[in-house]
């Protein structure tokens, strides 16, 4: 799992340039899934403390894109950086969020486990997102719901400065989907987080990013 890197501090010319720079930038990137090249010459940014969208049918390639701009998958071409750095040898903290929490947890670790190694403790975040869980339980002895909060939660303990929700909410009842929007939103305006909301719900993005973009 991606990591937390501090953000550039205030009060320094050379950083305070750096503030200036959007965030997450790829240029001209390429996403394939073995031999087929699924997205070419695609350039997105993610700006410092926005909500970006990205949409696109049923396999289009988003999941394959968000998974790239975390460097989970490689990129067949083009360009990443982050406050202008390429990917280097230490951890990329860009984090991606996966539509099915389950498969992204260890099915062998109690909630307790899962939430310590993220970080540490957010008590404010866990009520905010109402995931306070019974912490000796196992991931799959939870709803839908209460996994999805969970993820949110143990993502967000990362502090990573850009995070990849990948239909995310796609899953959840209304209330439940603006609760979850509306935290991930705090922490941006609160932290500078960047955030990329892939959805195919066009709706949606057009409630809670400033900004969206299509891939066909
Ligand atoms: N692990 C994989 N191996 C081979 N093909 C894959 C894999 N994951 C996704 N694909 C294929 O890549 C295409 C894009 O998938 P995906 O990025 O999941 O699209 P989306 O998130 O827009 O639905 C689809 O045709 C899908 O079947
Ligand atoms: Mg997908």
């Amino acid at each position: 799992m991606a990591r937390f890197c501090p953000p550039p501090q205030e009060g320094n010319g050379r950083l305070c340039r750096k503030m200036a720079l959007p965030m997450l930038e790829a240029q001209g990137i390429a996403v394939a899934q073995g031999r087929r090249i699924l997205i070419q010459g695609l350039d997105l940014t993610i700006p410092r403390g926005e909500c970006v969208g990205l949409s696109g049918p049923s396999g289009a390639g988003k999941t394959t894109v968000g998974r790239a701009l975390a460097c989970l998958h490689p990129l067949a071409g083009g360009r990443l950086t982050l406050d202008g750095q390429p990917p280097g040898k230490g951890l990329w903290p860009v984090q991606y969020l996966h539509q099915d929490p389950l498969v992204a947890m260890n099915p062998r670790w109690t909630l307790d486990r899962i939430l310590r190694e993220a970080g540490p403790p957010r008590d404010d975040l866990r009520t905010a997102l109402g995931a306070d869980l019974p912490a000796e339980r196992f991931p799959h002895e939870l709803s839908g719901g209460q996994l999805q909060r969970l993820s949110i939660l143990r993502g967000l303990m990362a502090r990573p400065r850009v995070l990849i929700a990948d239909e995310i909410t796609a899953a959840l009842d209304p209330v439940s989907q603006a609760l979850m929007w509306r935290v991930l939103l705090d922490v941006c305006r609160a932290t500078g987080m960047g955030l990329l909301a892939i959805s195919h719900d066009d709706a949606l993005l057009a409630r809670i990013s400033g900004r969206s973009m299509a891939i066909a």
